[in-house]
């Protein structure tokens, strides 16, 4: 409850950012997590908020010390920084990743984004995309959800970027219903 009064107070601050009223659900969280295991690899999640994704990793085994977080908003990443001590926590834009790795060499085994990316200038999307798969090791994914009928991402930014989406799930149990998309580089 505290999380979510703190979050409803950073959407009235900054509504377009914020991209949602509340936090997500568990059971959002738990479809957004899924596919990831201890044997993943280290994890980077962007826009992680009050951390509700972030808490489903650590339920799956992830080490917290294997997780990156970057958050723009400096009074989430102090959340962040209080609620997952062993994480690094990241104030930064999501969209310098290409210009700032996170992580050294494609090491990444996943990249989860709570990002609002239909609120994003297409050249942002791109950015956080070619920044994320930077660090996405070969057979790495990038999982996102979105409250639209459809994946968040355009088709022919996909292509552009040689990547391809799949929908692997959605819930009725999220304020607004979501759906979750894993996309990875198209086989060569
Ligand atoms: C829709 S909220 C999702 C929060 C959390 N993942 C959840 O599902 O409850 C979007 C989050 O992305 C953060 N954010 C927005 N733009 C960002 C950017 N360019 N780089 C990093 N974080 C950003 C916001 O501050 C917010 O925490």
């Amino acid at each position: 409850m505290k999380n979510a009064m703190f979050f409803l107070s950073q959407w009235m601050a900054a509504p377009l950012r914020t991209a949602a009223v509340a936090p997500s659900s568990r059971t959002l969280a738990r479809l957004m997590t899924q596919d990831i295991t201890p044997q993943t690899g280290p994890v980077i999640e962007l826009g992680p908020g009050t951390g509700v994704f972030t808490a489903a990793l650590c339920e799956r085994g992830i080490r917290e010390g294997s997780l990156t977080l970057v958050e723009l908003n400096p009074k989430f990443a102090e959340l962040l920084r209080r609620r997952f001590p062993a994480a690094r926590v990241l104030q930064m834009n999501a969209a310098d990743l290409r210009t700032i790795p996170v992580l050294s060499g494609n090491c990444a085994g996943a990249v989860l984004s709570g990002l609002g990316l239909p609120s994003l200038p297409t050249r942002q999307v791109v950015d956080i995309l070619r920044g994320s798969f930077q660090c996405l090791r070969p057979g790495g994914a990038f999982y996102q959800f979105t409250y639209g009928p459809r994946c968040p991402i355009a088709s022919n930014i996909l292509g552009r970027l040689g990547l391809e989406a799949e929908r692997v799930g959605g819930t009725l149990f999220n304020l607004p219903p979501a759906s979750v998309y894993r996309i990875t580089r198209q086989a060569a």
